[in-house]
């Protein structure tokens, strides 16, 4: 088979291929504490799985504008305003098959070959993949963890040159828990303002923050970097409602039609029942939420007492629901004579025999760490975190 050149160069998503690994050992009767799970561990609210029966019952089961329902993009310019005192009309907005897809339709829209998109790691694995599908160069600064891996606006600039298009921010960060400041945002706006580089601000873990953290959008500091900013959002971790494919992409009147004329010969609309279910869920959904960010903050601070007692060196997250575990210390060393020389050894020899399945982070840009999720149940975190104490005391 002569596959293409972009074809080839693709690394799969290793978040996707570590959680394959644990669930088919947990087919195979094994106990695996699976902390590589990239969604909320909650079920969808009732009240947006009845929007959404409503609407098959209805019949709003037809194509609608590929740029998805108006009554949903107002919900979403609603949204904005509310949260962020930020104004979109219906005109700027554009529906995809989840943010993904939205990042997705961004780069498509906006990158010529050998375009530069700086990237802050360790980043989502999909961006850099996502920029060379679109025949982009991925430039990635390496954010220091001393740092709470977050980048300064020094670092940004060091990194521009005349073919950089593009900036990729995310805040709150996965696989960090990264949240950057206003001030800190405003440091990096002057730059990107300065330079006129557009940004994708990729805001999905807007609402899962902790520690008396605020978010708060590039977008909402002047109407310069607005007009340079594509924010993301969608309603997969929010709403716990990953598998529906609703996510969005809010910026420049132009470059949004630009988008969805893209979208409109890959996929048409986003699926006409999850948009409404989508638009009930944006406009409620306080206390499932609350209930939600309240549960994974317990979990969070299990995570890191238990790893301060086991001597675990990581980085404090303040969102979304990953922690970074430093495993730099551990290279070299070897379990029944096999040596751990990478993040990706350490991960499978870590589930090869203590039954933990994280994910590495060399996929993230940085090999000294792996990233655990606590989207999963407390009693697993205790355990797992048992196992990997376990396993790190019998390395030799
Ligand atoms: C940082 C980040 N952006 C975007 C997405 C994609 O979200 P969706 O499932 O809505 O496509 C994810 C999902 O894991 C994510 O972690």
């Amino acid at each position: 088979m002569e596959i293409s050149t972009r074809g080839k160069n693709v690394t799969p998503s290793s978040t996707l291929a570590m959680n394959a690994i644990a669930n088919q050992l947990k087919a195979e009767g094994k106990k695996v504490v699976n902390f590589g799970v990239g969604e909320p561990d909650f079920d969808t609210p009732l009240y947006i799985k009845e929007a959404a029966i409503h609407a098959m019952l209805t019949g709003l089961t037809k194509y609608t504008p590929v740029s998805g329902l108006l009554e949903l993009r107002q919900a979403i310019c609603s949204r904005f305003k509310n949260d962020y005192n930020l104004e979109y009309k219906p005109d700027e907005i554009l529906v995809s098959n989840g943010a993904k897809h939205a990042i997705f339709n961004v780069l498509q829209a906006l990158i010529d070959t050998g375009d530069e998109v700086i990237i802050p790691s360790p980043y989502w694995v999909s961006y850099p993949e996502m920029v060379k599908l679109c025949d982009g160069v991925p430039v990635i600064i390496n954010a220091d963890p001393k740092n709470d891996f977050k980048i300064t606006p020094s670092e940004l600039e060091k990194s521009i040159t005349e073919k950089t298009k593009l900036f990729i921010l995310n805040s709150p960060g996965n696989p960090t828990g990264t949240v950057y400041t206003l001030d800190e945002l405003k440091g990096l706006s002057d730059i990107l303002v300065k330079h006129k580089i557009y940004v994708i601000s990729d805001e999905i873990y807007d609402k899962l923050i902790y520690d008396g953290e605020k978010h708060h959008s590039i977008a909402s500091i002047n109407d310069e970097i607005k007009n340079l900013t594509f924010i993301i959002n969608g309603v997969s971790k929010t709403y716990a409602m990953t598998g529906w494919r609703i996510g969005y992409v809010a910026g420049n009147k132009e470059a949004i039609k630009i988008m969805t004329d893209i979208q409109s010969h890959a996929t048409s609309n986003a699926n006409s029942i999850a948009q409404y279910a989508a638009m009930i869920a944006l406009q409620g959904g306080e206390k499932e939420l609350s209930n939600m960010v309240a549960e994974f903050d317990k979990r969070r601070k299990y995570m890191i007492e238990k790893m301060e007692e086991y001597g675990i060196n990581y980085v404090r997250p303040k969102g979304a629901f990953y922690v970074m575990m430093n495993i730099a210390s551990y290279k070299g060393k070897s379990i029944n004579g096999e040596l751990i020389d990478s993040s990706d050894k350490f991960a499978e020899l870590l589930l090869k025999y203590n039954g933990a399945a994280t994910v590495a982070g060399s996929g993230f840009g940085n090999d000294n760490y792996i990233r655990l999720s606590y989207a999963t149940s407390l009693e697993d975190i205790k355990l797992g975190l048992e196992n990997i104490n376990n396993f790190i005391n019998s390395l030799r």
